[in-house]
């Protein structure tokens, strides 16, 4: 019987840990997001960065259709951090602040497959002549 109990507590335990999602991606876990990159881009950021990453100059943003996934994504993830850490270490402090909300309204994302979106659909390669 005791050690019934001890099992069921240890897995009960287990679902815990498993059950509720971290937000923190340190440990390379999967995070489960609300909305999808795309959703996020074609119901927020699209908003200030343009339909097609081009930026925007009204909105003072800078292109984001000019870079890989892999450069993309370092910024992102500076972004991205800087909305949910105090700290300020770049020049992103608006995009930086536009983060905290956005995050509020559940447009969260993984920098990563956020790169990998944009990059799919937006990226102009600098050296292939149209
Ligand atoms: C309310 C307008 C607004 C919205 C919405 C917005 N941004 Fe921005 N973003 C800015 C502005 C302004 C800048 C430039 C100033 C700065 O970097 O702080 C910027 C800068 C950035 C940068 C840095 C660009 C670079 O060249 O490194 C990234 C990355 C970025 N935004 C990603 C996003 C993503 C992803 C979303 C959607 C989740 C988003 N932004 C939504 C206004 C916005």
């Amino acid at each position: 019987m005791k050690k019934s109990i001890l099992v069921l507590t240890t897995a009960a335990a287990m679902l815990t840990i498993v059950g509720c999602g971290s937000k923190d991606n340190a440990g390379g876990e999967k995070v489960t997001y609300a909305k999808t990159s795309a959703e996020v881009y074609t119901q927020s950021c699209y908003k200030c960065h343009g339909d097609k990453a081009q930026g925007m100059t009204e909105k003072k943003t800078p292109p984001m259709n000019d870079r890989q996934a892999g450069e993309l994504e370092l910024d992102l993830y500076d972004v991205k951090n800087e909305g949910t850490n105090q700290s300020s270490g770049t020049d992103h402090d608006k995009m930086a602040h536009n983060m905290k909300k956005l995050f509020e309204k559940g447009f969260d994302y993984d920098p990563k497959s956020m790169a990998m979106y944009i990059e799919k659909n937006f990226y102009i390669n600098p050296h292939k002549k149209k």
